[in-house]
């Protein structure tokens, strides 16, 4: 009988190597891939792209055109089992106005600006106010509700689609045309990578992230509470009750917000501080340590059920740890589940919010002949 077991298992080894140790377990017959669909319509009825990027592991992306969303995530668990491990919905349609940003770019200025005013240059911009008296992610119409173009990217190692869009002088109240490429890649190291492009006729406040809600246990189906999370960030931006900074830059030693070493998020998440009640939860900028300017870890977070981890590495100074305080079991998503109280949370790599109006804070006025450029890479795999 021991015979038998061990004959069978070095069959196993041989057909599957990569199946032994690996974090990264890899279906020998699956290359590759970019396919193009399409994904229903707009609220407003424009017909709306979907993207499928496939790496040789089996990882799966996809990403859409409206709001250049990521619409769905597969990755293997620690017993090679592939999950979706994002929120959304099966088509277009269903994001709507509702829809709490799910998957998308967030522009012109990720995060928020207090009372919906800036002033650059001498002159006074007014913004939509869309979240109690502050304006939030680029307005009413942000860069979650446009069409994006799209086209595909193939290299030998990687696959990806680049978004462009450009936003009118105006737009939402903020100044200049400004022009935007964002490439999504998915790599054979199963990292997809975001990078940001951008330039300006007029200077202008800019702050791109993507808004993904993920959930490393797969499927959308159970709260993210057991999550274990490290931020690599010894202090944070605290707010006021409407979320904006109050200026300082506070150490996190001895707070709720301390994870500077990897904590379960449900630990401290009810504890009656003033920053967890301000924000109903998790829903703070936290300052990365960081030695330079390159990529940089953000976050790793860890699911033991399902063993997957993700690690957050980015070129911006800070990092929106949220929630998913404010969802309440109104939306339905992808396959009939139903995204009840935290049940995803968002790690917005960004900025700091209200910057703007915060002089000591890093800039975030890109003015004409400069580029922006911002990277952020989702890496996964399993434990
Ligand atoms: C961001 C904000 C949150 C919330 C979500 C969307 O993460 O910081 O307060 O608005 O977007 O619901």
């Amino acid at each position: 009988m021991i015979q038998r077991i061990s004959i069978l298992l070095s069959l196993c080894l041989t057909l599957f190597p990569f199946w032994t140790g690996s974090a990264v377990p890899s279906s020998p017959q699956v290359t590759h891939m970019i396919k193009k669909e399409a994904f229903g319509k707009t609220p407003d009825g424009k017909p709306v792209e979907l993207y499928t990027l496939k790496n040789k592991h089996g990882m799966e992306v996809r990403a859409m055109t409206y709001g250049g969303a990521i619409v769905s995530i597969r990755v293997p668990d620690k017993k090679g089992h592939f999950d979706d491990v994002v929120l959304g919905f099966d088509k277009a349609d269903d994001y709507t106005a509702k829809v709490p940003y799910f998957g998308a770019i967030i522009g012109r200025y990720g995060n928020r600006i207090a009372k919906g005013k800036f002033t650059l240059d001498g002159k006074e911009y007014t913004l939509p106010i869309n979240d109690g008296p502050n304006s939030l992610h680029g307005g009413n119409k942000g860069f979650d509700k446009v069409v994006w173009e799209a086209e595909p990217l193939e290299k030998p190692d990687e696959v990806g689609v680049i978004f462009k869009h450009t936003s009118p002088d105006g737009d939402e109240g903020y100044p200049g045309n400004l022009k935007m490429t964002v490439t999504y890649t998915l790599n054979d190291k199963n990292e997809l990578i975001f990078e940001y492009h951008a330039t300006t006729d007029k200077a202008t406040p800019v702050n791109l992230t993507n808004h993904t809600y993920f959930n490393l246990a797969g499927d959308g189906q159970r709260d993210i509470l057991g999550h274990e999370l490290l931020l690599n960030a010894d202090t944070f931006t605290p707010v006021n009750k409407t979320l904006i900074p109050t200026g300082k830059i506070v150490s996190v030693k001895g707070m709720p917000l301390d994870f500077t070493k990897s904590t379960v998020i449900g630990a401290r998440i009810d504890q009656k501080d003033e920053q967890l009640i301000f924000g109903h939860g998790y829903d703070h900028n936290f300052v990365l340590n960081r030695k330079d300017k390159g990529l940089t870890l953000a976050a790793r977070v860890y699911e033991p059920a399902a063993g997957r981890v993700m690690e957050v590495y980015t070129t911006e100074p800070g990092v929106q740890f949220y929630s998913g305080n404010f969802l309440d079991g109104t939306l339905t998503g992808k396959q009939g589940h139903v995204y009840k109280l935290r049940y995803g949370f968002c790690l917005e790599t960004q900025h700091y919010p209200d910057s703007p109006n915060e002089p000591s804070f890093p800039s975030t006025i890109l003015r004409p002949g400069q580029t922006y450029h911002s990277t952020t890479v989702y890496k996964f795999s399993t434990r």
